[in-house]
C-alpha cells in the first residue's frame, strides 16, 4: 500500500484575472522508505508540488491520499493533526526560532502536541543524538552555523516519528561541502529507520544520493526514475546505548 498517492493532481494559481498552472495533472505514488529527489527548473513547480504534499495548500483539481486517507476529506483539526504526527518539513531558511536554544526549537512540535516534559527530554535528546548536535543542545539557534542549523532543523522534523519528511531545497544555503553532509544525514536516517524523504534540489551532486528521481518541467512529471542509490552507505547511527551515555537518559 502507497504511503502518499498523488492523484490527477492540477494546481492553478490566480493573478488579477489570469489564471496559471504550476502543476498539471500529477500523478504519484510513493512507498514507505523512499529516498525521492524533486528536479527540475526554477517554476516548475517543486515547492507546488511540496506544499500540496505537506496539506499546506490545496489543489485546484485531483486528490491526495495520504496513509489511506483522502487529505480533502478532513477536517481543519484533523489536517493539522495529520500534519503534526505524520510529516516533517525541513525549509532552505531553516526557519528556526532564532532566540529559542537548539533544544526548545527542536521540543517546539512536542510542545503543540502536549507530551509530557520528561517524554518530551528523551525525545529531543534523542533526534540532537541522531543529528550530532546534542553538545550544543543548549546553544541558540542565532550562534549555530548555517549546517547546524539546518542539523536542528532536522531533528525538528523527526522528533514527531513522522512517516514522510519534505525538505524544500534543504541544502541550498548552505555551501557544498556542508550541504552534502546534510544529505548524508539524512540518507543515514533514510537507511536506518525506513523514513520516506522526498527533497526539491537544484544540485546535481546531491540528486545521486535519491532512490528516485522525479523531474518537474512546466509542472509535468517528466521522468520518473528508480534506481540504485549513488550515495555512500549509510554510518551506524548512535546506538540506544550510546545515547543513553551521552544524554543520561534511558530513550525508549
Ligand atoms: N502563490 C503563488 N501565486 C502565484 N503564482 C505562484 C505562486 N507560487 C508559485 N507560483 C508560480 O507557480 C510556478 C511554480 O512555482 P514553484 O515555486 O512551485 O516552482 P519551483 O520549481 O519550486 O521553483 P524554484 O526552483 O525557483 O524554487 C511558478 O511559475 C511560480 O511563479
Ligand atoms: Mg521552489
Amino acid at each position: 500500500m502507497a504511503l502518499l498517492e498523488v492523484r490527477g493532481v492540477s494546481k492553478w494559481y490566480r493573478s488579477g484575472k489570469l489564471s496559471f498552472p504550476a502543476l498539471r495533472a500529477v500523478d504519484l505514488a510513493v512507498e514507505q522508505g523512499e529516498f525521492i529527489a524533486l528536479a527540475g527548473p526554477s517554476g516548475s513547480g517543486k515547492t507546488t508540488l511540496l506544499n500540496l504534499i505537506g496539506c499546506l495548500d490545496v489543489p485546484t483539481e485531483g486528490e491526495i491520499v495520504f496513509d489511506q486517507v483522502a487529505v480533502a476529506s478532513l477536517k481543519p483539526q484533523q489536517l493539522v493533526e495529520l500534519r503534526r504526527e505524520k510529516i516533517g518539513f525541513i525549509f532552505q531558511s531553516f526557519n528556526l526560532i532564532p532566540v529559542l536554544t537548539a533544544f526548545e526549537n527542536v521540543e517546539f512540535p512536542l510542545l503543540l502536541r502536549g507530551l509530557p516534559a520528561r517524554r518530551r527530554r528523551e525525545l529531543v535528546a534523542q533526534a540532537l543524538c541522531e543529528v550530532g548536535l546534542w553538545e550544543l543542545a543548549g546553544r541558540r539557534a542565532a550562534e549555530l552555523s548555517g549546517g547546524e542549523q539546518q542539523r536542528v532543523a532536522i531533528a525538528r522534523a523527526l522528533v514527531g516519528r513522522p512517516k514522510l519528511v519534505l525538505a524544500d531545497e534543504p541544502t541550498a544555503s548552505l555551501d557544498s561541502r556542508t550541504g552534502e553532509s546534510i544529505l548524508e544525514l539524512m540518507w543515514d536516517l533514510n537507511r536506518q529507520h525506513g523514513l520516506s524523504f522526498i527533497f526539491s534540489t537544484h544540485d546535481p551532486r546531491i540528486m545521486r544520493y535519491a532512490t528516485r528521481l522525479i523531474r518537474l518541467q512546466d509542472g509535468r512529471v517528466v521522468e520518473d526514475e528508480r534506481r540504485g542509490a549513488g550515495g555512500k552507505a549509510p554510518r551506524r547511527l548512535l546506538g540506544e546505548r550510546a545515547l543513553e551515555e551521552k544524554t543520561g537518559h534511558f530513550l525508549v
